[in-house]
């Protein structure tokens, strides 16, 4: 029988008709047990799951990841969220984590997708302190001045960036570079950097091919790292203990529900948290895409 939430997931989808391509924020949706999940996505889950097996446990470990380094921070007083490639807040939002903690706490969504930026202003309405933003992540002039941000948070106070399971989409190491240089600029001393990224456990070769060649029917293909090309993501930022490391080591806490048949320490990500604890060198904005 379905919730009344599968019901409202239903009626949210009615109203916004078809769309044309299958998205990775719908595809975590429906491997994390959403409601926010069109036909082609659902078979684009599915086609993933024999290439890499542990799939939904790779984004059930990455969603636990968010929710416990959100909640590191916002007990450490971090009340502002920048969440960039948000994809849907259904399960394991950022907004349900914090606003436990600090029923004040602002969090500012954005994605490039319209269809996902429209079906997220959809779920969000009526929620207090969120906005969302339909903006190019690559693109920090644009996100940093865009209304929703802006007019939501305040970047003389400390700021938690969030990039989780985005940055594969930036193929380009010096782009990579120069882009989170630029957000880590426009925070204040106390800010906080958190990602998630793939990369290599336990994937052979093949897996790795053959998840870029499924994963290619959104458009791009996301790219691997390793935790050393991933690391410089981190650059000017203090790793909060136990650093970069497999997603599933990052401050496991007891009680938290277990991610189906596979081994959660083998999936394919790795996770860490930047703490800025001294005021950046600004860095050339001209360095960055526009
Ligand atoms: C794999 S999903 C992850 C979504 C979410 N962060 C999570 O962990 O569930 C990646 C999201 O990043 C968004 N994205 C990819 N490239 C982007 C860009 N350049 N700017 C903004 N969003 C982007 C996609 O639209 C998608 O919603």
């Amino acid at each position: 029988m379905g919730t009344s939430s599968d019901t409202d997931g239903r009626r949210r989808l009615a109203g916004l008709g078809q769309p044309e391509q299958p998205s990775m924020a719908r595809v975590f949706d429906y491997l994390l047990g959403g409601t926010s999940h069109f036909e082609l996505d659902r078979r684009l889950a599915e086609d993933m799951k024999p290439v890499l097996p542990n799939i939904a446990e790779h984004i059930q470990v990455i969603h636990a990841f968010l929710s416990r380094a959100v909640r590191y921070l916002a007990e450490r007083g971090i009340d502002q969220f920048l969440d960039l490639g948000t994809g849907l807040p259904t399960v394991g939002d950022v907004h349900g984590t914090a606003q436990r903690v600090d029923p004040t706490a602002k969090i500012a969504y954005v994605d490039a997708d319209p269809f996902t930026v429209r079906l997220a202003e959809a779920q969000l309405h009526g929620v207090r302190g969120v906005t969302v933003t339909e903006a190019d992540l690559c693109e920090p002039a644009s996100v940093l001045t865009a209304p929703g941000v802006t007019g939501l948070l305040d970047f003389t106070r400390p700021v938690a960036v969030l990039a989780m399971a985005a940055l594969p989409f930036i193929t380009e190491d010096d782009e990579l570079s120069g882009v989170v240089a630029a957000y880590r600029d426009a925070c204040s001393v106390g800010s906080a950097l958190v990602c998630s990224h793939l990369s290599v456990v336990t994937a052979t070769a093949e897996q790795v091919r053959g998840f870029g060649d499924v994963a290619e029917r959104i458009g791009r293909r996301p790219i691997w790292r390793s935790p050393d090309d991933f690391h410089t993501v981190f650059n000017g930022y203090e790793l909060a203990e136990p650093g970069l490391l497999r997603t599933a080591l990052w401050r496991p806490e007891l009680g938290e529900p277990t991610v189906g048949a596979h081994d959660p320490l083998e999936v394919d990500t790795c996770s860490a948290v930047g703490m800025l604890v001294s005021r950046p060198v600004p860095t050339a904005l001209h360095l960055v895409r526009r």
